[in-house]
């Protein structure tokens, strides 16, 4: 056999001997590349007399291109192999029994807020939603809270970089009450609305955290008092804990857009958080700047609103002294709530 004959059957048996792709392509290398064994034959061609130079080169490239056409065969061999192996690799045994689908369950606080709904909507009051992501006039300067004012830092919060298309900066907003300037500034006066959603501050503790639950109420006609607020909150209570035993405080305190302002404090009579008092919501009587903010007259009109915390309402609910556990997502804890 001439020695380019044996390169073919060398080659041949190269390829049948590597093992992987990798390999593959180094024998490959070794016959077909830049300075292979047929590139080293093409050299000689050099040194030949024109004469031969021509017959010769063509049984070179003859005899490379039957090197080619071993390797694409070979290869082609491999990826055949390769798929062999993942499908039986990856085969199903379908005569295995079935893992079964378990069933999920509402999170506690989406229970509440659906609760907290169906209370508020049975005595007429719509239901709004609005962003998370706010600009800083309705989070706050709307609100009668203005910029540099102290009373904003009682809300630290997280600001993003972005503005909004009217140049207005945007924010995690730190409570439902945005809603109240929202919801009154596109819709006629009487206006009875609960806007529950998730709120944002820079808090995190046994009571607090960093992203919580609001429902904000928010009351407009023409002569309603402090005494409807808080009748229509008492029912609210005892409709939502099913229970009389239960003590209720409006306690005074400051919110800049409301005045007066009260901060609802609840206790239980019995059970595991016997006694203890819990905030669970800021309330007042919607301060006349925010009304002509919302484009209302302050003289005509006459508003109530307040702003609770889901989360706690779920924590005096089922007795849970650590609002923490709520976000943990611990199937241990939250099965028990389904
Ligand atoms: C407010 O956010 C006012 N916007 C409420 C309001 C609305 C007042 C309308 C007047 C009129 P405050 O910061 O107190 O107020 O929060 C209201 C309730 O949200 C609290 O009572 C509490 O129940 C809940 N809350 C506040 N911060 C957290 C937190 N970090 N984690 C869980 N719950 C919270
Ligand atoms: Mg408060």
């Amino acid at each position: 056999m001439d020695t380019l004959e044996q390169l073919v059957v060398q080659a041949e048996e190269e390829f049948r001997s590597a093992g992987d792709s990798a390999a593959l392509e180094n024998a490959k290398a070794r016959y077909l590349g830049k300075s292979g064994r047929i590139a080293d034959e093409m050299k000689q061609l050099g040194k030949m007399a024109p004469s031969a130079r021509k017959a010769h080169g063509a049984v070179i490239n003859g005899i490379k291109s039957r090197i080619e056409g071993a390797l694409v065969a070979r290869r082609e061999q491999l990826a055949r192999q390769q798929l062999q192996q993942r499908l039986s690799a990856e085969s199903i045994d379908v005569t295995l029994p079935g893992r079964g689908s378990s069933r999920g369950g509402m999170h506690p606080v989406m229970k509440t807020w659906e609760r907290v709904e169906q209370i508020f909507a049975s005595i007429g009051f719509d239901v709004a939603e609005g962003p998370e992501i706010e600009n800083d006039w309705n989070n706050f300067t709307a609100l009668n809270n203005p910029e540099n004012h102290p009373a904003r830092s009682m809300q630290d919060t997280f600001y993003l970089d972005d503005t909004d298309a009217e140049g207005k900066r945007l924010l995690l907003r730190t409570h439902t009450s945005p809603m109240q300037v929202r919801y009154a500034s596109s819709h006629p006066v009487p206006i009875k609305v609960i806007a529950p959603g998730r709120t944002y501050r820079v808090d995190s503790d046994a009571t607090h955290s960093p992203m919580f639950h609001q429902v904000e109420g928010l009351w407009i006609d023409e002569a309603i008092s402090f005494a409807d607020l808080k009748g229509v909150y008492l029912n609210f209570v005892r409709t939502f804990f099913e229970t009389d035993d239960i003590r209720v405080r409006f306690r005074p305190s400051y919110f800049p857009f409301t005045e007066p302002s009260a901060e609802i404090d609840v206790a239980f009579g019995s059970g595991a958080l016997k006694g203890r008092w819990l905030e669970i919501s800021g309330a007042g009587q919607v301060h006349p700047n925010v009304l002509r903010n919302m484009g209302i007259d302050a003289e005509k009109h006459i508003g109530f609103a307040f702003g609770s915390g889901l989360e706690r309402l779920a924590m005096l609910r089922y007795g849970i002294s650590d609002l923490r556990l709520f976000y943990e997502g611990d199937l241990r804890f939250l099965s028990q709530f389904n």
